[in-house]
C-alpha cells in the first residue's frame, strides 16, 4: 500500500513538471516582432518595400507627387504600424487604415500587387515561412478596409 502511495506522488510528481516545463516553454515563444529581428529589420523591409511601391509602373501612380518628407513619412508610419502589430515597443502613429484609404478606389488588383512587393522583399531578407504568414495573415486582415474595387 505504502509503495503504491509512492509510485502514485512520484507519477504526480513527473506530471507537474511536465506542466510546469510546457507552461515555461509556452512563456517563452518570442513574438513575431523579435521573430522577425526586431526594428532594424523590419525598418530595412519596408525601406525597401516603399522604394519597390514607389517605383511600381501601377500602383507607384498613387504616389505620384509626393515630396521625399512625405515618403519618409510614409516609410515611418508602416515601420511603426508593423512593429507594433507583430507585438513591438512601437507605437502606431499613423492613422486607421480605413480612413486613409477610402475614397482612393484602390482596385483588389492593387492590393496584390502590393502584397506581391511584401512578398519579395520578405523572401529577399529570407524571413522563414512561419513568420512570412504569420505577417501576411495580419496584412490581410487590412485587406477589406483598403479595397473598394472588388473583381479588378
Ligand atoms: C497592404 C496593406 C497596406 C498597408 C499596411 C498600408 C499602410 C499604409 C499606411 C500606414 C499609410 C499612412 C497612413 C497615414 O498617413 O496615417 C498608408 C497610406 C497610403 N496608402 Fe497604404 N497600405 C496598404 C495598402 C495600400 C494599397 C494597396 C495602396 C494602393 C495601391 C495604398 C496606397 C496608399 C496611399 C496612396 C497612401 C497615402 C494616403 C495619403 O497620404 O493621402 N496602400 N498606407
Amino acid at each position: 500500500m505504502k509503495k503504491n502511495l509512492c509510485r502514485f506522488n512520484s507519477v504526480l510528481i513527473s506530471i507537474s513538471l511536465l506542466l510546469i516545463i510546457s507552461a515555461t516553454t509556452q512563456a517563452q515563444e518570442k513574438s513575431l516582432y523579435e521573430r522577425l529581428g526586431g526594428y532594424e529589420a523590419i525598418s530595412a523591409v519596408i525601406d525597401d518595400f516603399a522604394e519597390r511601391l514607389f517605383a511600381d509602373p501601377v500602383v507607384g501612380k498613387r504616389f505620384f507627387g509626393m515630396s521625399k518628407d512625405s515618403r519618409d513619412g510614409f516609410k515611418q508610419k508602416n515601420k511603426n504600424l508593423v512593429c507594433a502589430v507583430t507585438g513591438g515597443p512601437c507605437k502606431v502613429i499613423s492613422r486607421d487604415a480605413k480612413t486613409t484609404h477610402v475614397g482612393l478606389g484602390i482596385k483588389a488588383s492593387e492590393f496584390d500587387i502590393v502584397a506581391k512587393h511584401l512578398t519579395d522583399v520578405l523572401n529577399k531578407f529570407k524571413v522563414p515561412k512561419k513568420e512570412f504568414d504569420e505577417l501576411m495573415a495580419i496584412i490581410a486582415k487590412l485587406r477589406p478596409d483598403i479595397v473598394e474595387k472588388e473583381g479588378q
